[in-house]
C-alpha cells in the first residue's frame, strides 16, 4: 500500500482515516485503528468537556500514536474543546460543519495539523486559505450530516483535488479495497471512513447500531430533514415516519417537533440501540457491510483488496 504524503503529513502506515463519529467513536475505536497503522479519530460531538479530558487521557495513556481529534464546529464550545485538546498535546485535529477560519488560527501551533472536512471546492479553498493541512472531501453518500450540495464523491474528488495543492483525502461511500482504489484513481491522498468502522467488534456503538448496517441493503439509507441540517440514517420506523410528513410538505416547525431532540434521537439509536426512535447514521456504504470483524482484521482486508483492485486493473490496461 502506498506511503505517500498524507502518511508522512500524519505519521501512519496506511492512508486512511477513522472519520470522528458523533456517539461510536471513542477511545476503544480510535486506540485500535491508531495501533492497526491508520489514524484513529475521536468524535467530541457527543461528549462533555470531561469526556473529552478522559478520551484523549486514554488514549495517550494506551500510547496511541498518531490520533486525531474531530470537532464539529455545530457546537457553540469548538474553541474550548480545542484548547483542551492542545492542552492534553493533541497534534492532530479535524474540524468539520462549518468555516474553519476562526478556528484554525486557534488549533495551529508549531508541530499540529489541521484538517478540515468539506463538500465543496469553495469550502475546499476557503480551507486551505484559512491554513488547513488537509482536506477531507465528503461527498452525499456519506453518514451522518450531509451537504445540500448533494455532491457525490465520485463527482466532488477529482475537482478538489483539481482546486487545491494540500493532500485531499475522499470520504463517503468507502467500505472496502475498491474503494480506496477509486478514490487514489481520482486523484486522492487517502480515504476517511466512518459507517465501515461501525461494524467493527472494537466500536463501543450499541450492537443494534452494528446489525443494522450489516442487514442494510444497497436502498438501506435515506436522507432526513432536507430542508433542515440534513442527515444520512438506515431507514427504520421514525425514519419513515419522517420521510412520509417531508413527503406530505410539512413545514420546519412540524418536522422539528417529529424530530424532537435530535441529540436523543443519536443517542436512542448508537448508545440505547432504539431499533424504533433512534437515527441510525450509517452512509449508503452500508450495503457492502456485511460483517462485524476487529480493526486490525479489517485493515489487513482492506490492503489485500486494494492491492488486488491495482493488479486487476493493471493486467486489464
Ligand atoms: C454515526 C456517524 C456519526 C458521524 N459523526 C460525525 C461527527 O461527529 N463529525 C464529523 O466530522 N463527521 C461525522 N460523521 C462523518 C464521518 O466522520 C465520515 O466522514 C463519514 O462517515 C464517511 O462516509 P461513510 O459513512 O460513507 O464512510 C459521522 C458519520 C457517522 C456514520
Amino acid at each position: 500500500m502506498i506511503n505517500n504524503r498524507l502518511c508522512s503529513l500524519l505519521g501512519i502506515n496506511y492512508p486512511i482515516i477513522q472519520g470522528g463519529m458523533v456517539w461510536v467513536s471513542d477511545w476503544h475505536l480510535a486506540s485500535a485503528c491508531s495501533k492497526a497503522g491508520i489514524l484513529g479519530t475521536l468524535g467530541t460531538g457527543s461528549m462533555t468537556h470531561d469526556q473529552v479530558k478522559s478520551n484523549i487521557d486514554k488514549m495517550n495513556e494506551l500510547g496511541a500514536q498518531p490520533f486525531a481529534v474531530n470537532i464539529a464546529m455545530l457546537r457553540d464550545d469548538a474553541d474550548e474543546i480545542g484548547k483542551i485538546a492542545l492542552e492534553r498535546g493533541v497534534k492532530i485535529f479535524i474540524t468539520s460543519a462549518g468555516n474553519p477560519a476562526n478556528i484554525i488560527p486557534l488549533l495551529k501551533k508549531e508541530g499540529t495539523i489541521c484538517i478540515h472536512v468539506v463538500p465543496s471546492i469553495r469550502g475546499a479553498v476557503k480551507a486551505e486559505q484559512a491554513g488547513a493541512d488537509a482536506i477531507v472531501c465528503e461527498g452525499y453518500e456519506a453518514g451522518g450530516h450531509n451537504s445540500p450540495y448533494e455532491t457525490t464523491t465520485m463527482a466532488l474528488v477529482p475537482q478538489v483535488v483539481d482546486a487545491v495543492r494540500v493532500p485531499v483525502v475522499a470520504a463517503g461511500g468507502i467500505a472496502d479495497g475498491r474503494g480506496i482504489a477509486a478514490a487514489m484513481a481520482l486523484g486522492a491522498d487517502g480515504v476517511q471512513m466512518g459507517t465501515r468502522f461501525i461494524a467493527t467488534k472494537e466500536c463501543n456503538s450499541n450492537d443494534n447500531h452494528k446489525k443494522i448496517i450489516v442487514d442494510a441493503p444497497d436502498t438501506g439509507t435515506c436522507i432526513l430533514g432536507r430542508n433542515l441540517n440534513m442527515l444520512r440514517v438506515v431507514r427504520n420506523k421514525f425514519a419513515d415516519e419522517m420521510l412520509a410528513a417531508e413527503k406530505e410538505g410539512a413545514d420546519k416547525e412540524a418536522l422539528l417537533k417529529i424530530i424532537g431532540d435530535e441529540f436523543n434521537r443519536n443517542r436512542a439509536a448508537s448508545v440505547e440501540g432504539d431499533m424504533d426512535k433512534g437515527t441510525f447514521q450509517a452512509g449508503q456504504s452500508s450495503g457492502l457491510v456485511k460483517d462485524i470483524v476487529p480493526v486490525e482484521q479489517l485493515i489487513q482486508r482492506l490492503l489485500a483488496e486494494y492491492k488486488e483492485t491495482v493488479e486487476e486493473l493493471r493486467a486489464r490496461s
